[in-house]
This record gives structure tokens, sequence and C-alpha cells, in this order.
């Protein structure tokens, strides 16, 4: 696959069919693009239409066209070209169009990949996948509704996602005599809109997808004062694609190494902007060693110059560490790395964003773990407002800073789709859950640089003659891991080992006494207590956290914090109706008489460890048993 693929696309949407088809037309430029509508403002209709007049429908495909409409078609005798696009039957019966659907077709003088979205609301999702690798967009008008709410909400995700050429087609001109008067106030209304969302420049066509006028030829015997070009004119003529791409600087995001045998060491990887030859000097970021290049090659052999869009592989002439995720750029040149950005987030989840949670954030070949804040705010995309937000839901659009746990390599979304671009995956379910664009990195970051120091965590441990663990205890309310706990740095005191016991309800006295039981305060609570933790493992002690810890993902957030081996998950696994039969201090009687909100167990979860390193309960066995097991499991100590 050779055309720009986004970091948006999580599955493999482009299909090998359009692999063929693009080889076909290997001579014709290649124009993406999206349209944004309803069914109802005839969008499907429109593409049947630039299917059918660029003659990319089969006979038999026709054929099959011609008895639907007159089974389902909503046009009477006439071909209804909606029912070519709307696909699959269970849709054609709702009447809607509801995934990504990629359709191809050509023309003389180009070749076009269309994406066609649904346009309400809850598919926002679909159509920032759409949108991501598009460089067009088509936004489709009713010419008897106007400039709606919907069309302000298209117009703005699709330059939000760097479409930077918009086509407003103000369809059905029929069904208002194409009535000149009607055309110019939806352009002037447009225009005031487009102003205010920072939209430079757009092209308007008064068509009917139905009829066919402007949608081949201008202008339309019905439109003598519309004197612009017809649709499929404008789109084979409008200037787009990898020419401002190759002006930009070079950068390459490393796929793999290719290293068939020891003296070839290559990197593969596709251009993402500027134009590379043999001898250039580049820089492999972010570690920042120089190097010179030695070779271009392609299966099709070596090269001289290689540009954006091109997938190749580059050697280089000195031996550099260089891996997947790196990115090679122009030595003068390179782009930023940093761990802390500003970005705006498109949340495509059902559950709703959790600051202070880590998600694996994919940008083009890399993959670290971020957490993102609470929102700056969310973007009301109908009126462009700026609004609080603590959260953001499924199809909201916010602005957030985050942080990874290393640095990287990246370019402002509005510089760079490809290396500006990124999702981020919840780690468990491994779902999508969010597209985001990186507007700036800050400045905090790139002044805050980590300090060595002389005496190290190894010097601090074989001083203690200990090898630092965390025992992070997990469990309900009343579930005994306090007393465990405590128990267990009893044993550890006689045994002269350096420990220190962290335990929930004395942490939220000081350090975190500014935190309630939200999830959002409660994935803050174990944040704190992981960063303390791993401060005092360093530090050569044996850590002991009690803690509710709810939620696996902040658990799995600290271990992987920690070297290998240092976390040990100790769950104990005491039933529910033990802890609240005991209730010791009287709270699961208040949460079960509603005067208690967010009491695990109660109306707040406790996500149970699948694998904890070591299980203990207090109905089987006395705390001292409980800690005398969990000693003998983490023994030897040294
Ligand atoms: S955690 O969920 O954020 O890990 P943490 O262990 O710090 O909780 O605090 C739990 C202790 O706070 C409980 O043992 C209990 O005494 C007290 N508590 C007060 N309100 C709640 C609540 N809504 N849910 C659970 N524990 C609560």
């Amino acid at each position: 696959m050779t055309a720009q693929d986004s970091s948006f696309q999580t599955d493999a949407l482009i299909s090998e069919d359009i692999d063929a088809y693009l080889d076909q037309h290997q001579h014709k430029s290649l124009l993406r693009f999206i349209t944004c509508g309803s069914v109802d403002d005839g969008k499907s209709t429109l593409i049947g239409r630039l299917l059918y007049d660029s003659k990319m429908i089969f006979e038999d495909q026709l054929a099959v066209l011609e008895s639907d409409s007159a089974k389902h078609g909503t046009q009477g005798d006439e071909i209804d070209f909606a029912l070519l696009v709307d696909g699959l039957a269970a849709e054609r019966e709702q009447g809607i169009t509801i995934d990504v659907a990629y359709r191809f077709f050509t023309t003389e003088k180009r070749k076009f990949i269309v994406a066609d979205t649904p346009g309400h609301e809850q598919y926002t999702r679909n159509m920032v996948t759409g949108a991501s690798t598009a460089d067009l967009a088509v936004i489709l008008i009713d010419a008897r509704k106007g400039v709606l709410q919907q069309t302000r909400r298209h117009s703005y995700l699709v330059h939000l996602l760097g479409i930077k050429h918009l086509v407003l087609a103000v369809n059905k001109m029929d069904l208002v005599d194409y009535d000149q008067a009607t055309f110019d106030q939806i352009v002037a209304d447009y225009t005031a809109f487009a102003s205010e969302a920072g939209i430079e420049r757009f092209t308007a066509i008064p068509i009917s997808g139905f009829k066919g006028d402007n949608i081949t030829a201008s202008p339309s015997s019905q439109t003598p004062w519309y004197s612009g070009p017809a649709l499929i004119e404008h789109l084979e003529t409008v200037e787009v694609g990898n020419t401002a791409a190759q002006e930009r600087t070079f950068r390459m995001p490393v796929q793999w190494v290719n290293r068939p045998n020891l003296d070839f060491r290559g990197f593969a990887g596709q251009i993402t902007g500027g134009i590379v030859k043999p001898g250039d000097p580049v820089r492999i970021v972010p570690a920042g060693k120089t190097s010179t290049v030695k070779t271009i090659s392609t299966f099709d052999g070596d090269l001289d110059e290689a540009v954006a869009g091109q997938s190749v592989t580059i050697t280089l002439t000195d031996e550099v560490d260089c891996s997947r995720g790196d990115v090679i750029a122009a030595a003068g040149d390179p782009p930023e790395a940093s761990d802390q950005f500003c970005s705006t987030l498109v949340w495509m989840d059902e559950t709703a964003l959790k600051p202070g949670r880590g998600y694996w954030l994919k940008l083009g070949s890399q993959m670290v773990t971020a957490t993102v804040q609470q929102p700056k705010y969310e973007i009301d995309v109908n009126s462009l407002d700026h609004l609080a937000a603590r959260t953001l839901e499924l199809n909201s659009i916010g602005v957030a800073e985050f942080a990874t746990d290393r640095p990287i390599t990246f370019e402002p979304y509005a510089k760079s789709r490809d290396l500006g671009g990124f999702i981020l995956i919840d780690k468990f379910t491994n779902a999508t859950v969010a597209a985001g664009m990186i507007e700036f990195s800050l400045r905090r970051a790139q002044n805050v640089h980590w300090q060595p120091t002389t005496i190290t965590r190894d010097d601090h441990s074989a001083m203690k003659n200990q090898k630092p663990r965390i025992l992070w205890f997990t469990g309900l309310s009343g579930s005994g891991k306090s007393t465990i706990a405590n128990e267990v740095e009893k044993q550890l005191a006689l045994m002269n080992r350096h420990t220190f016991l962290l335990d929930g309800d004395n942490v939220r006295h000081g350090l975190n006494k500014d935190l309630g039981f939200t999830e959002t305060d409660r994935i803050e609570n174990i944040r704190r207590i992981g960063e303390v933790a791993k401060l005092m493992a360093d530090a050569g002690l044996i850590v002991l956290t009690a803690f509710i810890s709810p939620f696996r993902a902040e658990r799995q957030m600290v271990r992987e914090m920690l070297p290998k081996g240092e976390f040990v998950e100790v769950f104990v696994d005491t039933p529910l109706d033990v802890a609240e039969a005991r209730d010791v201090k009287g709270l699961y009687k208040k949460a079960r008489d509603g005067e208690l909100k967010n009491f695990t167990g109660i109306d707040s979860p406790y996500e149970a460890p699948e694998t904890p390193e070591i299980r203990v309960n207090t109905v089987d066995m006395t705390p001292v048993e409980a800690a005398e097991y969990i000693i003998t499991q983490i023994m030897p100590l040294k």
C-alpha cells in the first residue's frame, strides 16, 4: 500500500482491490475525498451518480440496481442511485448508511477514492477515520434547508482533521427551481461560519445529484447564472497531494529494520515528507545521532532519489542505533521529541476518558504509554464554544494535556498528519478509544531534564543489604489489607529488613487529603502512591502499600513503572459478604443506606486481579498465617 496510510486507521479498511485498482491507473494522480452529509441531503445519490457517470458500474450491477429501484427506491421509475451506495440490505431497511465505505472510480484525468461516512452525530468516529486520509471534503447541503448545525459540525471536523480543500455542494437545486438567490444566501451563510471556524476557503457548486446538473459538465442549462466548474471538473483539477508534502523537510518513520545478512542493515518505511538522495546527511530522532544516506532501495532496484509517499529501504554509511519507531530525518532540521504535549482529542469509545489512566498511544510506528489530564475544555462543535469538562464522552472533542512514559518524535498535526496524528488504545480491551492531533509540546518538558545522581538505586539497595520490593496489597474495604500488611512489616522488621508501610486511610490524611472517591480521584490516588512507592523502592526499601486500588489499569501502571519482578501484587481475596458482615468501620451499612456514595463493592466497581503473584484471605487463615505465607513467597530478600 503506497498511498498515505493514516495512523488513525486501525483496521485494514483499504482492501487489496484498491491496491490492484491503483496499480491499473498508475499514471493518473490520485484524489482522496470524503463526502459529508446525510442520506437526506442526497449523499448516496450523489456518490451513485459520480460512479454511474464515470461508468464504474458494471452491467450486471446496473441490472440489479434497476430492479432494486423498483422494489425499494424512493424515486419512482427513475434509477435510485442511493441504492448503489447504501450497500447492505439492513442499512437499506433503516434508510441510513452506517460505516466507512471506500469506493473508487476513475475519469480520463484522475483516479479517486471516496470515503463515504454516515453523517449522524453518533458516527463521528467513522467520519474521523474517513477524513484522516482525505485531501478534500465535499460538504453536502440540501438547498431547501440551507446551512444546518450538521453542516457546521462536519465542516469543523474536516477542518480539524487537516483537510484544506472544501467543496460546498449545494444539492437538490432542482427542488428550489434552480434559484440563484437561494444559492447565494447559502454561500453567504456558510462564509460567515467558515471565517469563524478558521476555514480559509471553499468552493461552492450548485448541483442536483438526482438530475445530474453541474456534476460532470457546467454550466447546466438550468443554472446559466453559475460560471464555476462542475463537481467532477473541480475534483479532476484541484491541486492536492504530495506536492506540498515533498516541499517539506525529509522525514521517514522507521517501520522495521531489514537485516537479511550481516552485511546489510536497511531501514524500511514510508517517507512522510520531503525528498531524500544518497549522500544526504540525516539524523536519527530521538537519539540524535547523525549519519549519511548510502543507498535507497525498493523492490524495483536502487533509486537516485525518493519522495514523500514512497515506501523505501534506506541504508546508512555508519553503524548507528536505529529501530522501529525512530524517525530518520534531514540532519539540519529534525522533528522534535518530547514527552508532554497539548493535543486535540476526538473521543471514540462508549467508556469516557479517564483522566490520569494510562493508555497505549500509537503514533505511526511508535507505541508508548500516555496519561491524559482532565481536559482544558470541550469544544461544542455546533456553536464552537469552549465548555468546561471533566472528561470526554463518546464523540466529543476536547483539548487536553498528556504525558508519555518516554519521549516520542512528532510534529504538530497542522504541519504533518503522519507525525502529528495518533490514536489511544485501551490497554485491557484493545479498543481504539480516541484519535488525537498534537498541537504543540509543553515547554516545561523541554526545560526539565533528568538529573543523574552519583549514589544509584543499586547503591542504596546494596547498603541495606536487600532487594527493593513493592508488596502491593489490594482488596475490598475491610478485607484485611492493613492488618496483614502491618503483620508482614512486623515480621520483616524482626528480620532486620528496612521497610515502610503506606496505608490508604493514613495517606488520605496527608498527601492525598484533597482526593475523594470518584473514579478520577481514585486513579490519581493510586498514581501518587505509585510514584511515592517507587521513590521509596529507589531508596532501597521494601515498601508495603495497603489501598483498595480497585482498578486493574492503575495497578498495571505502577507495575510498569518498576523494574521487572519488583512489583508483587498481593490480592487479599476476602469475599464481599464477609467484609460486609464484619463492617469494622460501619461504612458498608452507610453505603447500603445510601448515605455514602461510590463505595467499592456496592456502587463502585472492584476489578479483582486475574493473576496476582500472591493470593491470601482472612477466612481460611489468620492475619499472622497470611503474613508468614507472604514472606515465604518473597524469599530470598537479597
Ligand atoms: S482507593 O480506592 O482509592 O484505593 P483507599 O484505599 O485510598 O481507596 O481508601 C479506602 C478507605 O477509605 C477505605 O478503607 C475506607 O475506610 C475509606 N472510604 C471512605 N469512603 C469510601 C468509599 N466511597 N469507598 C471505599 N472506601 C472508602
